[in-house]
């Protein structure tokens, strides 16, 4: 939520240039290969859908026979695991999700089994998640190609207040970092601002470390994932950045460390250190970070302090530097001493947040 323009320029980027974006999803005309490229490069995105088919129901019947007379063979097989991983509707005439949820598995069980001459589909294949969509009756049927939030790059352990992978890489980009910035985040955490800076600067694909569920459909060929893996890997450019992350909690420091490493990354240096001790040798550069919200009534004194201390440190320090912080505390501007250039609304999770822009 609230990334669908900073995606829109990623898939410029990539090459793709016809988009329709609409209320959180981006739809674009693609094939096989773009579905690994998707997967493997974006950094933003949340998943990778293929939209199968798209019609109008009003009742159970239509439903029933709608999914049936999708030809579901390119997709699916004799020993696809099937599951309806979640179900949408709004302003439509059927509403029961479990009902819709068993309609159409039974539909889809009963179509492949038809097509296939079988009685059984034994379910222990590949496993294929589906979304349904309703919207005015109009049901869109959609294959996660991903399996799982495209944010898991694999690299980070448990952590207590993370950020997402995904919305990091965001700031970074809304921030228009370049890896020849000097780069500092002084309340880094677990380091996900800095590692997907650094994935970014040596130009890492973010999925290259992760397992997606549709790598053994039945479409694609044994060797179409691995060769693109390798592709993404001969991508790989070894560069040399400024990137340097501080917190107060030496822990917290350990799993960032922990997670550079796990990361594959190097020359991200990370220290103990308060706000209020931050400097740095570089004339400019760029602060990116996601300092504590003290969303509890009783945090918020201490948070109101530490941006106060921001604000100095950052006034004093800092000059000509760009700030780019992002908090859902609707007072930071107030404590920080100084109105943003620029505000932009963000969500981490289900939190409204705004990136305060300083530039
Ligand atoms: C919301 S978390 C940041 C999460 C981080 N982006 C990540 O990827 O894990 C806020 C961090 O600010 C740190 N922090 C709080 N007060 C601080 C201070 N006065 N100086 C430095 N760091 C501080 C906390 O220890 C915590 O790690």
């Amino acid at each position: 939520m609230g990334l669908e323009t900073v995606l829109k320029f990623e898939l410029y980027d990539l090459g793709y240039k016809k988009l329709a974006i609409d209320n959180g999803i981006i739809s674009l005309e693609g094939t096989l290969d773009d579905v690994i490229e998707l997967n493997l490069w974006l950094r933003t995105a949340g998943r990778v859908f293929i939209d199968v088919a798209s019609f109008n129901a009003h009742t159970f019947d239509d439903l029933f026979d709608a999914v049936q007379s999708v030809d579901w063979s390119p997709w699916l097989n004799k020993t696809s695991k099937i599951t309806i991983d979640s179900v949408s509707t709004k302003h439509s005439d059927l509403f029961s999700k479990s009902d819709i949820q068993a309609i159409v598995k039974k539909s889809i069980i009963t179509s492949l089994q038809d097509r296939y001459g079988t009685k059984t589909i034994d379910e222990t294949g590949a496993h294929v998640p589906i979304r349904i969509h309703a919207l005015n009756n109009q049901f869109t049927l959609r294959l996660d190609t991903s399996g799982h939030g495209l944010n898991k790059r694999g690299y980070r352990t448990r952590f207590d207040a993370p950020l997402r992978e995904t919305l990091a890489a965001a700031m970074l980009k809304l921030s228009r970092w370049a890896p020849s910035d000097a780069l500092l985040d002084p309340c880094c955490g677990s380091g996900t601002i800095l590692i997907e800076a650094a994935m970014m600067a040596k130009n890492i694909a973010p999925g290259l470390n992760q397992t997606f569920c549709s790598e053994s459909w039945p479409m694609f060929s044994p060797t179409d994932w691995p060769n693109a893996r390798q592709t993404a890997t001969d991508a790989i450019i070894d560069t040399d950045y400024r990137i340097y992350g501080s917190d107060n909690n030496p822990d917290i420091l350990k799993t960032a460390r922990y997670n550079i490493k796990r990361a594959g990354l190097d020359g991200i240096f990370v220290e103990t250190k308060c706000v209020s001790n931050i400097r740095s040798r570089f004339d400019q550069g760029k602060i990116i970070s996601n300092p504590p919200y003290g969303i509890r009534l009783e945090d918020q004194g201490s948070t109101h302090k530490l941006y106060n201390q921001m604000g100095h440190q950052f006034n004093t320090h800092f000059k000509d530097w760009h700030y780019y912080i992002l908090t859902a505390d609707d007072d930071f501007e107030t404590y920080f001493n100084k109105k943003a250039t620029k505000k932009r609304k963000l969500f981490n999770g289900n939190i409204r947040c705004d990136l305060y822009q300083y530039f």
